[in-house]
C-alpha cells in the first residue's frame, strides 16, 4: 500500500521543542521504562516475515528490550518520489512490540535509493580529482546538494509523522555515521567560499589569516577561492585546508540539524541520536553532540590497538562520553561477532570475550548496548560481517553469551542506574591539531592518537579513570590534565589552561605544543610559543629523529628508548626531569616541571616507545598532584568504576586467556551473588567481575 499514511497522526505540537538537547541530560534507563537499553541492530526487511515472530522470541528470551531498525531502508520506505509505504514496517513493530521489544528508528538518508540518483545524479559526491562517485555502494552524496537536502526533509518528514506518537518507538537515530566522503563538486565549493566570507567577512582578513602571500595565492574574489582538491604535488595552503576540515564538519553538523529539526518538531517526546565512531576525526563531534539528546557510537574492539591485551576501545568510550560533557550514552553498534566485507578480518573471539566488551561499555558509562547485528546478512557487502547469529539462526555459542549478558544486565539496572564515571585526569583532545596533523604529518613515525595513547594508557593500568576533555571543555574539576602535542591553540584555550594551573591543576604538555595559531599559521615566538612561560622552558633547537635513535635518561635513573622527535629543552624556570641520553644534544632537557602559581606544568619533549617512561612519569606528577594511584594491573586486566551517592561499582574485566588476580583496597560485594569477594579478586579466562560497596549499614546493594 503506497501513500501518505499517517495511522499514528496527532497534532503537530505549536512550539518546536528544541530545549531537549541542552536541558537535563537525557536519563537514558528512565527514558526506557525503568530498562537498561539492550538491544539488537535487526534488519527485518531482509527476512521472510515468516522468520519475525521466531526472532523477537528469540530476542526476548536473551533479554533484549530494543531494536534498531530501518536505517537502510529509504527505497522500501519511499519506493518513488513522495509516495511512502511503510506497512513492511508497521508489521515488524508490531511482533517486537508484542514481545516487549521497542525501536530507535533509523533516517534512512545514509542509502539514498537508486531511482533518486537516476533523476538527480549530482546528488553523488564529487571525489578530489573533480569525478562523481558512481551509484552502488552507500553514504554517496552530497551535503550541499538541494536535491538531497529536499529529499532529506521528505523522507524524514514523512517517516516522524508516520512514527511520531507511536507507542513502540521511543527514538531516532539520525542517518548512519556521518562523515565522509567530503564533496568536491562547485556547489560544495560556493558552499565553502561562503562560509568562508562569513567567517572572515573581508578577504584582506582572510589573506592575512591564511599567509596567502606565499606563492602569490591572494584572493581578489571571494569565487577564487578553491577547495583542497588535487593539485599539482598535491600542496595546499594548510590555513585554507584546516578551515575546510572545519567547514566539512560544520556541514555534517547542519545536516544533522535538518533532521533533528524536523523530528523535534513532529516527534518532541521521542529523543534523537546519530551513531558516532569513537576515534574518528572527520567531525568536531563535542559541536556535533549539541544537537543530539544523547550520545551513541559504533564499538568494535577488534579493530582497537592491542584488543587482546589491553583495554581496545576504552580511549574511545571515553571520547565519545566526553564529547557530550559525561553524559552517559549507549553503544548503538556493539561488535556481535567477527567482523569482515569480502574477507573475514582475524582470529574469532572467545563468546566471552563478546560478553566482557560489552561490559566494558557499561563500565565506561553506556546505559545502553546494542549489538550489530541480529544476524549476518545472506545477501551484500557485509556477508561476512557475523551477527549476533549466523545466517542459520541457531541459537550459537555468541548469543548465548549475548543471553547471559542480558540477563546479569536485567539484574544489575537498578544498581547501575543514576551511576557515572567520575574521573580526576583528564585528556584533552584538539580537534584542530587532530586536523592538522593530518594536513602536514609532522614527520614519519608520528601519530597523535598514539600520543594520546601514551598517556591515557599509563592511567589507565594504574587503575584510574581517564574522562577526554575538548577545548570547549569545564577543566576545573580535574587534579590533571595531559594536552599532549597542542600543535593549534588560540589565545581563549591558552588562558584557559594557564587559569587551569594557577588555581592548582597539573598540566603535561607534550612536543609540538604552541607551534601553530588557530589559523594553523606557525608563531614567531620562541616555541613553545604561547605556552613557553606557562612550562617554564625556551625551544632553540628541535630534532625530528625518528626510528629509536635517541633515549631519554629518567625519570630516576632508567634509560627509555624513544621513537620520535626531540625538543631540547632550555628551562628558563622550569626544573630538569629527564634528559637526553645520546649525541650532540646528551644531556640536555627533555622532560620538565615547572611550578606554576598553585600547579605544575611538565613538558614532555619526545616520545617513548616503553610504558614504563609514562608509568613514571605520570606517578611523579600524580604525586605532586596528591593523586593516589592504584597498584599496576595485571596485563590485559581493566579496573573500571562507575559511582553514585557513596557506591562504588567496580568492573573488573579480564580480555586474556587464563584467569588472573587483582589486589582490592578493600572488600567488595559482587553485584550479582551477593557474596563478599576477597581482597585479592580472582578472574577467569575471558570473563568480568561487578562488584559493589555494601549499602550504607545494611546488605550489599544487589543480591
Ligand atoms: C558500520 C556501519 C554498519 C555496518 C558495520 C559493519 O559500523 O554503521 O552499517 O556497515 O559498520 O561494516
Amino acid at each position: 500500500m503506497c501513500g501518505i499514511v499517517s495511522v499514528y497522526m496527532l497534532a503537530v505540537p505549536a512550539v518546536r521543542t528544541q530545549e531537549r538537547a541542552s536541558a537535563k541530560p537525557l536519563d537514558l534507563i528512565e527514558w526506557n521504562g525503568g530498562k537498561f537499553l539492550y538491544g539488537v541492530d535487526y534488519y527485518p526487511e531482509a527476512w521472510e516475515e515468516g522468520q519475525w515472530e521466531k526472532d523477537a522470541t528469540l530476542m526476548q528470551e536473551a533479554g533484549i528490550n530494543f531494536v534498531r531498525l530501518a536505517e537502510f531502508a529509504w527505497v522500501k520506505m519511499e519506493p518513488q518520489q513522495g509516495r511512502f509505504n511503510f506497512d513492511w514496517l508497521d508489521r515488524a513493530l508490531q511482533v517486537l512490540n508484542a514481545h516487549g521489544i521497542k525501536a530507535i528508528l533509523g533516517t534512512p538518508t545514509a542509502s539514498p535509493p537508486a531511482w533518486l540518483y537516476e533523476k538527480y545524479p549530482d546528488i553523488a559526491a564529487m571525489d578530489p580529482n573533480g569525478i562523481r562517485y558512481r551509484y552502488g555502494s552507500r553514504r554517496n552524496y552530497c551535503l550541499h546538494n538541494p536535491d538531497f537536502v529536499a529529499a532529506t526533509r521528505r523522507i524524514v518528514t514523512a517517516i516522524a509523522e508516520h512514527y511520531r506518537d507511536h507507542p513502540g518507538v521511543i527514538g531516532w537515530q539520525i542517518d548512519n555515521e556521518l562523515g565522509d566522503p567530503k564533496c568536491f563538486d562547485p556547489l560544495s565549493r560556493v558552499a565553502f567560499q561562503k562560509w568562508c566570507q562569513r567567517k572572515y567577512q573581508t578577504l584582506d582578513a582572510l589573506n592575512k589569516a591564511w599567509g596567502t602571500v606565499f606563492w602569490g595565492h591572494t584572493y581578489q574574489a571571494w569565487s577564487e577561492i578553491p577547495l583542497p582538491w588535487n593539485t599539482l604535488e598535491n600542496a595546499h595552503n594548510p590555513s585554507l585546508a584546516l578551515d575546510f576540515d572545519r567547514f566539512q564538519s560544520d556541514s555534517t553538523h547542519a545536516y544533522l540539524d535538518t533532521q533533528a529539526a524536523i523530528l523535534r518538531t513532529m516527534a518532541p517526546h521521542q529523543a534523537v541520536t546519530h551513531n558516532e565512531m569513537g576515534l574518528y576525526a572527520g567531525v568536531d563531534y563535542y559541536n556535533l553532540n549539541r544537537s543530539v539528546d544523547f550520545v551513541a557510537w559504533d564499538n568494535y574492539p577488534m579493530f582497537e590497538k592491542d584488543y587482546a591485551q589491553y583495554n581496545g576501545p576504552g580511549l574511545a568510550h571515553d571520547l565519545m562520553r566526553g564529547s557530550k560533557n559525561n553524559q552517559n550514552y549507549m553503544v548503538m553498534e556493539q561488535q556481535g561477532g567477527l567482523p569482515g566485507w569480502s574477507t573475514f578480518s582475524g582470529r574469532q573471539a572467545s563468546p566471552g570475550l563478546y560478553r566482557v566488551w560489552a561490559y566494558q561499555s557499561v563500565a565506561h558509562g553506556a546505559d545502553g548496548v546494542c549489538y550489530f547485528r541480529w544476524r549476518t546478512s545472506r545477501y551484500g557487502t557485509e556477508q561476512y560481517w557475523q551477527g549476533v547469529l549466523d545466517q542459520d539462526s541457531f541459537p550459537n555459542s555468541r548469543y548465548k553469551a549475548v543471553a547471559q549478558t542480558g540477563k546479569e544486565l536485567g539484574q544489575l539496572t537498578e544498581l547501575l542506574h543514576g551511576s557515572k564515571v567520575v574521573s580526576p585526569v583528564a585528556l584533552l583532545v584538539s580537534p584542530d591539531s587532530r586536523w592538522a596533523f593530518e594536513i602536514q604529518p609532522l614527520v614519519e613515525g608520528f601519530h597523535y592518537d598514539r600520543q594520546l595513547h601514551d598517556f591515557y594508557d599509563a592511567f589507565r593500568r594504574a587503575g584510574v579513570s581517564v574522562d577526554v576533555a575538548f577545548p570547549e571543555s569545564d577543566f576545573s574539576a580535574y587534579r590533571m590534565l595531559v594536552a599532549p602535542a597542542l600543535f593549534v591553540t588560540d589565545q581563549t584555550l591558552v588562558d584557559k589552561l594557564s587559569a587551569y594551573v594557577k588555581n592548582g591543576g597539573t598540566l603535561i604538555l607534550s612536543f609540538r605544543s604552541g607551534v601553530k595559531d588557530e589559523h594553523n599559521v606557525v608563531t614567531n615566538r620562541t616555541l613553545p610559543g604561547a605556552f613557553a612561560e606557562l612550562a617554564g622552558v625556551a625551544i632553540h633547537d628541535f630534532d625530528p629523529q625518528i626510528n629509536e635513535e635517541q633515549e631519554v635518561v629518567g625519570p630516576g635513573e632508567s634509560h627509555f628508548p624513544t621513537c620520535v622527535w626531540s625538543d631540547i629543552l632550555e628551562p628558563t624556570t622550569a626544573k630538569i626531569v629527564a634528559t637526553y641520553g645520546k649525541g650532540y644534544y646528551a644531556g640536555k632537557a627533555a622532560v620538565t616541571e615547572n611550578g606554576v602559581g598553585k600547579g605544575w606544568v611538565y613538558y614532555v619533549g619526545s616520545e617513548s616507545t616503553s610504558p614504563f617512561f609514562y608509568d613514571r612519569l605520570i606517578a611523579r606528577a600524580a604525586q605532586k598532584s596528591s593523586l593516589p594511584l592504584n597498584a599496576t594491573l595485571p596485563q590485559g586486566v581493566e579496573l573500571a568504576v562507575r559511582q553514585k551517592a557513596g557506591v562504588k561499582i567496580l568492573f573488573v574485566l579480564n580480555y586474556t586467556d587464563r584467569a588472573q588476580t587483582v589486589a582490592l583496597d578493600q572488600v567488595y560485594h559482587n553485584a550479582l551473588t551477593g557474596r563478599q569477594e576477597p581482597l585479592e579478586v580472582k578472574i577467569p579466562a575471558f570473563d568480568v567481575k561487578v562488584l559493589t560497596t555494601p549499602s550504607p549499614g545494611g546488605p550489599p546493594a544487589v543480591r
